[in-house]
């Protein structure tokens, strides 16, 4: 889709993929309606994009909440851009031993990763089938295909979330909307705590900028296309842990050790409601 002139609501705009994005969107010259809680974060990218920032504008919304999804509803009404591009890039991650984890966490975990942008989603479908062409994209996870040990509940809401986009996709099959799963591989935000840097570069995880993985969401969104795995050899796991899931067993259960290890170093795992959490590989 060509962006230019139009209107794209991006949830997850005050993070670092998330404003990474924005400036993408906004050189394409889209508008861009940037949702986040924090206010702060948002206002300095503004600031940052000089004349640019009219392109911007902040809503300041909670996407757990159901008053959220009203805030962004009105939002899309009242834009000059019509709407024809909703981006989910909000989640809250979590790493650290299931036993260990608060039952909050796992509920809001499940709540703004997998529940949050699948109401929002049904609340402006009727404004994205009124546009002669629609995309809705789902920031995904490498880990929306592998299940990784100390990342039950964010895997189980990726998972979910992957499931419904698929879905969608096919519901949808016949109509002028587009569903789109774009799945990032780890990334260089406070997304990841200390603790799951430090996994990653022990077990030579490779970790992305934000940068670059906006720049390929941007492709990707531009082209439509349906699905998106970045980085090797993700996309090589992606596809074995499909095919030959115990082949994935076993090299997960050799890092095992060095994934329990640091359990013990992620104390705020056990923190429920924070985004600054864990996502690899
Ligand atoms: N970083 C990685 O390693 C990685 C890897 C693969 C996939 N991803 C995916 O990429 C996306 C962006 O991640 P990131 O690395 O940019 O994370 P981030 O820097 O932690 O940003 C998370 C964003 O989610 C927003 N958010 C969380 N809960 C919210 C709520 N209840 N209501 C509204 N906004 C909420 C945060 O905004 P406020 O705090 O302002 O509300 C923030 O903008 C996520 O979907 C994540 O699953 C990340």
């Amino acid at each position: 889709m060509e962006l230019k002139g139009v209107g794209v609501v991006l949830t997850g705009a005050s993070g670092g993929i998330g404003q990474a994005l924005v400036r993408e969107l906004v050189s394409q010259g889209a508008h861009v309606l940037a949702v986040g809680r924090r206010v702060e974060p948002l206002q300095a990218l503004l600031t940052d994009l000089g004349e640019r920032r009219a392109q911007v504008q902040i809503v300041q919304a909670d996407v757990s909440k159901t008053e959220g999804m009203w805030q962004i509803l009105q939002a899309c009404r009242q834009s000059a851009s019509p709407v024809r591009v909703l981006v989910h890039a909000a989640a809250i991650g979590g790493f650290g031993g299931f036993e260990n984890t608060e039952p909050a966490h796992i509920a809001a975990s499940l709540q703004t990763d997998l529940l949050a942008p699948l109401l929002l989603t049904q609340v402006l479908l009727p404004l994205l089938k009124a546009q002669p062409q629609a995309q809705v994209v789902a920031v995904g996870s490498a880990l929306g295909h592998i299940g990784y040990p100390g990342q039950v509940s964010y895997c189980a809401a990726k998972f979910g979330l992957r499931g419904a986009f698929e879905a969608l996709s096919r519901e949808y099959a016949d109509s002028t909307v587009r569903f789109q799963w774009l799945a990032p591989r780890a990334t260089r935000t406070t997304f990841n705590s200390n603790a799951v840097d430090a996994m990653n570069a022990e077990l030579k995880t490779a970790v992305d900028s934000p940068e670059a993985v906006a720049a390929q969401l941007l492709a990707a969104i531009r082209d439509a296309r349906p699905r998106l795995q970045i980085g090797w050899p993700e996309k090589l796991f992606v596809r074995l842990n499909g095919a030959f899931p115990a082949l994935v067993d076993r090299a997960l259960r050799r890092d095992l050790p060095v994934i329990r290890r640091y359990f013990s170093t992620a104390a705020e795992a056990v923190v429920p409601l924070q985004h600054a959490q864990g996502d690899s590989p």
